[in-house]
């Protein structure tokens, strides 16, 4: 059974999510922290998708696409990832599509991937790095029930400029 939650199902990345690539390029944030350039080509968000396709066999984590429980269309992109699972942590990350937000889909998928992240043996903890005016993350976040633990000062380079992040994480049940 692949993760679900609510109304999206976690799936791997098809030729169709050209289409999801597209949308999220127009985002002006999206473009700062993935691969994918400002309002993509569609060669370009192509080249996006192989890319989130070819790291499910790296062991460097899952990037799945966030697709509607119904219909199956991809809505956006959630990411665990693992380089830390040797030291029981792991980091996710996520993207909702322009067009599919405001209807919680990345709380749901966030709630999936965390379920998910329990199967995993060795891990205790999953870890989010959040900017603090990003609300609407925050509020995803909360709704999946990950705590706030702190502020991470100039924690990152993003679009040329050291950022603060706040450090959300959800451990292990029990
Ligand atoms: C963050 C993101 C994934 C949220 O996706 P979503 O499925 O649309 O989430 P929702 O629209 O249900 O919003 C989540 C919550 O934030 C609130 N919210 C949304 N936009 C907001 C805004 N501009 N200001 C305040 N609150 C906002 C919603 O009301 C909702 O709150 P609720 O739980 O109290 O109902 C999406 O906005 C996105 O992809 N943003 C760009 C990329 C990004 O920032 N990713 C996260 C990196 S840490």
């Amino acid at each position: 059974m692949p993760p679900a939650h609510g109304t999206v199902v976690l799936r791997e990345f098809v030729d169709a999510d050209v289409a999801v690539g597209l949308d999220l390029s127009t985002d002006p944030y999206v473009p700062l922290v993935s691969t994918l350039p400002p309002h993509a080509t569609e060669d370009r968000a192509r080249e996006w998708v192989e890319q989130n396709r070819a790291r499910w066999p790296t062991g460097k984590g899952f990037s799945f696409a966030i697709a509607d429980a119904g219909s199956g269309q991809g809505l956006g992109q959630i990411g665990l990832w693992l380089d830390e699972l040797p030291h029981g942590r792991a980091s996710a990350g996520y993207f909702v599509a322009p067009a599919a937000r405001g209807r919680g889909r990345a709380a749901d998928a966030l709630t999936a991937a965390t379920a998910f992240a329990w199967t995993i043996p060795g891990l205790a903890r999953v870890q989010l790095h959040i900017e603090p005016w990003n609300t609407a993350s925050v509020r995803t976040a909360e709704r999946a029930g990950y705590q706030r633990e702190g502020l991470l000062r100039r924690y990152m380079e993003i679009g040329g400029r050291r950022r603060d992040m706040l450090l959300f994480a959800a451990l292990r049940p029990g």
